[in-house]
Order: structure tokens, then C-alpha cells, then sequence
């Protein structure tokens, strides 16, 4: 198809672009073939369903240093947690997070296929997805806000800009996006959030330097902005 080499492309763009965030491990520990701890990949993905890359960084950062092991956040005060959860928001997840560390604690080894992530406190098919690609590189795709835009775009997936119309390109979306998935998906799920992140912006995406340019729908059509076709709220 015309996107054969799109999951290529994006990944030699990756390993020159990646951001450096404290839950990515470093390029050259992933060149080794190392795969990151599902714990800390588990525990990010639960923040950033509510909050900023930027904002999440030091809750992280923060979480990791009073509890490294699942054990050790499993074991602590549900007071402890929701202390330092203050600022994230939505103290449910704060109290499930804390529920699914027991669950965690309690199993010879964490989660690795989806249907056992999902079956988890908390864990939705957009987390079991995140952590399912990039703790295990199981071959799936998470779609976020960033995915939905950036694959829409690449394969000009829009409907009629109505509620109805936008629940059908979703579908689409998330349909499409697996037929790219090469081996290396929890680095081509965090690439197409870094594309997102920094390229390919809801507003004056920056085409030029897109390891995409060439093969984008949306900028062939010259209509970039007009994908996702969300329904105004
Ligand atoms: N948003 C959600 N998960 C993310 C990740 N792993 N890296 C960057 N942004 C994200």
C-alpha cells in the first residue's frame, strides 16, 4: 500500500527526535534491545490520561522516587497517595491507581497481553494499548487525541464533522493505525505522540519537516487543519 514504509519512515525519525521524558528509557538502552519496567510504564500512562506531558514529568518523577516498585507503592497509605496525587486531578484514578498497585503486587509478573491489562483497575483499551506496544511491544496501537489527528491526516479519514460522523472515523482510525504496526509498536505508538506533540499540531502543523511530507493525504489535499472532523462542542 501506499504506506508501507510509514512505521520505517517514522522510526528513523524517532531515533533522532525522541523526546527525553523520565519514563522513556534512553536511545541507547533501547538500541540494546532493553525494554522499559511496565511498572513506571503503567504508572505514566495513568497520569498523562489527565494531564500534560509537562505537567505529569515531576508527579512522575516524584512517585517513582517514594515508591520504585509496585510493591512499594502497593504497600504505602492510600493518604500518602492521594497527597502527592494533589494537583493531577480526578481522585478516582488516584484511588484505582492505588487498587490496581495491590492487584499488581499480588501477581508473579505484570500484565503482558491485553486481555489481562484490560481486566485491571483503571486500565481502559487506551491504556492497555499504551502499556501493552511500549512495556511489551505487543502489536497494537493506543489512539489518544495526537494519534487521532496525526492518522487522520496521513490517510485523510473524515467524515461529516457530525457526532455520528466523528464516532465512525474513530472506528476507522483505530482500525487503520494497526495495519502500520511494525515490530518495534511501543516506539512507533510514542513516536506518532511525539509527531503529534511537535509536528503535526491541531493548528499550522509543521509539513516541512514531517518524516510523513510525502505521503500525507491531508497535505496533498492542502487541507491539514480541516482533520480530525471533530463535532464542535
Ligand atoms: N502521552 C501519553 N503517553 C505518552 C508517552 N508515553 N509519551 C509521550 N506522551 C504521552
Amino acid at each position: 500500500s501506499d504506506f508501507e514504509n510509514a512505521a520505517h519512515e517514522l522510526l528513523q525519525w524517532y531515533d533522532q527526535m525522541a523526546r527525553r521524558l523520565p519514563w522513556r528509557l534512553s536511545p541507547q538502552a533501547r538500541k540494546n534491545g532493553d525494554m522499559p519496567d511496565p511498572y513506571r510504564v503503567w504508572l505514566s500512562e495513568i497520569m498523562l490520561q489527565q494531564t500534560t506531558v509537562p505537567h505529569a514529568a515531576p508527579y512522575f518523577d516524584k512517585f517513582t522516587r517514594l515508591w520504585p516498585k509496585v510493591e512499594d507503592l502497593a504497600a504505602a497509605h492510600n493518604d500518602d497517595v492521594m497527597r502527592e496525587w494533589a494537583g493531577l486531578g480526578y481522585y478516582a484514578r488516584a484511588r484505582n491507581l492505588h487498587k490496581c498497585a495491590k492487584v499488581l503486587a499480588g501477581l508473579d509478573a505484570f500484565p503482558n497481553t491485553i486481555e489481562a491489562l484490560l481486566a485491571l483497575p483503571g486500565v481502559g483499551p487506551y491504556t492497555a494499548a499504551a502499556v501493552g506496544s511500549i512495556a511489551f511491544d505487543l502489536p497494537v496501537a493506543p489512539v489518544d487525541g495526537n494519534i487521532e489527528r496525526v492518522i487522520s491526516r496521513l490517510m485523510a479519514i473524515a467524515g461529516d464533522g457530525s457526532a455520528a460522523g466523528w464516532a465512525q472515523d474513530k472506528k476507522e482510525i483505530t482500525q487503520r493505525v494497526q495495519t502500520l504496526v511494525p515490530q518495534r509498536s511501543g516506539d512507533f505508538a510514542q513516536a506518532m505522540m511525539d509527531l503529534g506533540a511537535s509536528v503535526c499540531t491541531p493548528k499550522s502543523p509543521n509539513c516541512m519537516i514531517c518524516p510523513w511530507m510525502d505521503i500525507c493525504l491531508a497535505r496533498q489535499e492542502g487541507n491539514q487543519e480541516s482533520y480530525p472532523a471533530k463535532p464542535k462542542r
